[in-house]
């Protein structure tokens, strides 16, 4: 299943160090990217952090977001 093809946040535990969030939806390790974006076109290339502690995060898994790769709860919007 690619990253947004889900109805809601898809929320992780991550441990210290680097982590690269998929932006362009396309990869098969959501929320990673899995280096699908590469020669597909998408002009898109992953999000970068560095976590400094270990954090639990809300990553988007809809795509409507407009703080990606963060869930801001644009999932529910539609369902109004
Ligand atoms: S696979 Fe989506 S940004 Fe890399």
């Amino acid at each position: 299943m690619a990253l947004y093809d889900k109805k809601g946040p898809i929320v992780v535990k991550e441990e210290p160090g680097v982590t690269f969030y998929c932006m362009c939806g396309l990869t098969e390790d959501a929320p990673y990217c899995d280096g699908s974006h590469n020669g597909q076109g998408t002009g898109k290339t992953p999000y970068i952090v560095r976590f400094k502690e270990a954090k639990t995060v809300r990553i988007c898994g809809c795509g409507k977001s407009e703080k990606l790769p963060y869930c801001d709860g644009a999932h529910g919007q539609d369902e109004k």
